[in-house]
């Protein structure tokens, strides 16, 4: 079963019906986007925590050497995935920085850009059995052009499509239906994730991986008529306790 069609296997899908619950919490994996150690230690604690994307930028901000940070995070986590982005700005130098990646640790996933450049190098790495993630994707065309580069992770952007008044959960939408229809493997890994709201929406509509950054994560576990019904429940026990 392709991934993005986990639904189906609940409606209409083979004997016995899998339980739909039950599926979604073996598919839906959280990632973290961020070069922030401590956040990612602290987050990583609660055992919701399935992989980690960085980019230039998210390295910049933390002020970490990205080779070393890397290091550090294959060597004290047990992630399925990390993502590591190489510079975009040929194919060798893209393929120079991947085996930097690579050399610190082979299942290191590396992250290219959807560029016709990205894409050679990425069919390249796949060919080599590498983990790849295809960013910066922006249209369902760009999506079809991964797959065929054997991509792992393709990373729409929700949030910079919104910021540019187009729908980014409906781009996730596309790409998950279009992979779906087709038997596509490549995974569709939500990205620039600002809200939990559209944190959800993604995965309705088909996006197997979101990547958040840690206060996205954090709210996840949030809601004012849970903290509201647990202070009636708290009161309530010191009643019943005396
Ligand atoms: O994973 C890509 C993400 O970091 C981009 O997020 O908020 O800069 O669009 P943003």
């Amino acid at each position: 079963m392709v991934e993005h069609c986990f639904w189906e296997a609940g409606v209409a899908g083979s004997n016995p019906v899998i339980p739909i619950g039950h599926l979604l919490s073996k598919l839906m994996k959280i990632f973290l986007d961020t070069a922030d150690y401590n956040a990612i230690a602290e987050r990583y604690q609660t055992g919701l925590v399935d992989g980690i994307t960085t980019n230039p930028t998210l390295v910049r901000k933390s002020g970490v050497n990205y080779l070393d940070f890397i290091k550090t995070l294959a060597n004290d986590f047990a992630f399925e995935s990390i993502s590591a982005e190489v510079d975009g700005e040929t194919y060798d130098v893209m393929l120079e920085n991947a085996n930097q990646f690579l050399n610190i640790d082979p299942s290191i996933t590396i992250k290219l850009p959807l560029t016709k450049e990205g894409l050679i190098a990425c069919r390249d790495l796949a060919m080599s059995g590498i983990k790849t993630n295809v960013t910066l994707c922006f249209s369902a065309a760009q999506a079809v052009m991964a797959a065929k580069a054997g991509a792992t992770y393709i990373s729409p952007f929700v949030g910079r499509m919104n910021d540019n008044s187009f729908s980014g959960v409906e781009l996730v939408r596309a790409i998950s239906s279009l992979y779906c229809a087709h038997g596509v493997e490549t995974k569709v890994l939500a990205a620039s994730l600002r809200d939990v709201h559209h944190v959800s929406r993604c995965l309705m509509y088909g996006a197997n991986v979101v990547t958040l950054p840690p206060a996205v994560f954090d709210k996840m576990y949030n809601h004012v008529l849970t903290d509201a019904g647990l202070a009636i429940f708290e009161k309530d026990f010191k009643e019943i306790n005396g």
